[in-house]
């Protein structure tokens, strides 16, 4: 019998936190987060609800229970900041939606709210088809392809499009997906450098500064460009359009720089998390043909010849399943906080400026709330099941105040690619050995070659009614 998280337990007089085994002297636990991540967190479950483990010299504290996890998220933010992780990217980020947090982040979702909503969705949903049946244009019958670089350029062409609908010529489209992904990787591997590092001249720095100034400049440009145009009020709006309508309340407008942190945040967090999880979506649909046949059944039945619209996405609820599952099985890895001052969480008592570590994949591979956690069900999502699962341990979008602004955008998105591709296509695997799943910003494999063999088309994109 599958359990619930409770957070009714009665309580006990605060202890201190269990500490994880395996710490190495002056490095911590530093080696097993960076050799074998997913199993190191997944092994704390079984340690303890708050598990102590060291960064280096900074002690940490890892949340295994979800209803922990909920406290530490849903009341709000008053008694946490973001974090380490968040703290060093915002030197290249800056201030935004995803780095900030208390007054400043509520005046920023306020301002952004409305720009991934309504007509935006819709518009986004149109492009998305637009794209994704440009890739699959490009697939030549019978030849390999990396699956999981076109699935990230996709999804970054996607966002990109959406933040900038005109403005976006061929040659910035192109100096954008050069660069982003140099900055997405770049950023990661320097917030796990010592301070300075990322200073000296090696090849890798220089590499991810060329690409923060290119992509500084284009952003620039795009913005002031913008500005003086004469906005046409019938024309699709965009983010941007979003961005530059915002006024404070003295009605200033926001900084170039304030607009292109904005811009530069959403790049890095709508691309290669919807990407991961298309490609891991589409690896899992080939991989089991029941699941194969249930989509592109679905596909015929809902949509026939009638094109792809964000109103009829939402019947396709097999397919929903699906990408319910895929973000339950491989979502991002691991996200911080860090306590302003004194918090009690369950039995611990943890300090002021104490970072805080929890993980979606954690909770999601826990089976105690996800029996046979590593396998691909998407029927556990079948609203007739006796054993629903835990939608307490179930945060791929984070909850509370930070939970994910682009959430509809992002399934909206992966349903419409999954949609053109089921429809006309099987994926191969290219290579018979398995595929190992890597942790960095987002739970990725570490390579994914697949062969295309188009099959009979269940019309999907073919009609424009
Ligand atoms: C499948 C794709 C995605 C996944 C799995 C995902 C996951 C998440 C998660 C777990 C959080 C919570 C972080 C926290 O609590 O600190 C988050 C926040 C956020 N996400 Fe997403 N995300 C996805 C797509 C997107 C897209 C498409 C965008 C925008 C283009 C986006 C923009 C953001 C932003 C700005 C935040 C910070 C929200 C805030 O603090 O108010 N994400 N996302």
């Amino acid at each position: 019998m599958m359990q619930k998280p409770d957070d009714t337990r009665p309580r006990s007089p605060a202890a201190g936190p269990v500490s994880a085994p395996g710490g190495w002297p002056v490095v911590g636990h530093a080696p097993a987060l960076l050799t074998r991540r997913l199993e190191f967190l997944s092994s704390l479950a079984a340690v303890g609800e708050v598990v102590r483990i060291r960064l280096g010299p900074v002690p940490a504290y890892v949340v295994t229970h979800p209803a922990l996890v909920r406290r530490l998220l849903v009341p709000g933010d008053q008694h946490y900041d973001r974090g380490l992780l968040m703290e060093k990217s915002s030197t290249w980020f800056g201030d935004s939606l995803l780095t900030s947090y208390g007054e400043s982040h509520r005046r920023q979702r306020r301002a952004l709210r409305s720009a991934f909503t309504g007509e935006h969705l819709a518009a986004h949903v149109r492009r998305v088809r637009d794209e994704t049946q440009k890739v699959v244009g490009s697939w030549t019958p019978g030849r390999a392809f990396a699956l999981d670089e076109h699935m990230n350029d996709l999804a970054l062409t996607s966002v990109a499009r959406s933040l900038f609908s005109t403005g976006l010529t061929t040659e910035k489209l192109a100096s954008i997906r050069h660069h982003m992904p140099v900055l997405f990787r770049g950023v990661l591997a320097r917030t796990a450098m010592p301070n300075g590092w990322d200073r000296l001249p090696t090849p890798g720095n220089l590499r991810f500064r060329t690409s923060m100034r290119a992509m500084d400049a284009l952003v620039n440009d795009v913005i002031t460009a913008r500005r003086a145009e004469h906005p046409d009020p019938e024309a699709p709006g965009d983010v941007l359009t979003s961005l530059l309508a915002v006024r404070d309340d003295n009605g200033a407008a926001l900084s170039v720089r304030a607009v292109r942190d904005q811009v530069m945040t959403l790049l890095v967090a709508g691309s290669e998390t919807t990407g991961a999880v298309l490609t891991w979506a589409l690896y899992e649909i080939f991989r089991h043909p029941p699941i194969e046949d249930a989509v592109r059944r679905e596909l015929d039945e809902v949509l026939g010849n009638r094109d792809l619209t964000l109103e009829r996405l939402s019947s396709l609820t097999y397919l929903e399943k699906v990408i319910s599952e895929t973000v339950r099985r491989y979502p991002v890895p691991f996200i911080m906080r860090r306590t302003l001052r004194p918090v009690r969480l369950g039995e611990v008592d943890l300090p002021a400026h104490a970072e805080i570590v929890f993980s979606p994949y954690i909770l999601h591979h826990d089976r105690r709330w996800f029996p046979q956690p590593r396998q691909f069900d998407p029927d556990r999502w079948s609203p007739d099941r006796s054993d629903p699962p835990a939608k307490d341990a179930y945060i791929p979008f984070g909850a509370g105040v930070h939970v994910c602004i682009g959430r509809r955008m992002a399934l909206a998105a992966i349903a419409t690619s999954l949609a053109v591709i089921c429809s006309t296509q099987r994926l191969e695997p290219a290579a018979d050995r398995p595929i190992r799943e890597v942790a960095t910003g987002t739970v990725h494999p570490d390579r994914m070659p697949m062969i295309p063999r188009p099959v009979s088309p269940t019309g999907v994109g073919r009609a424009t009614r």
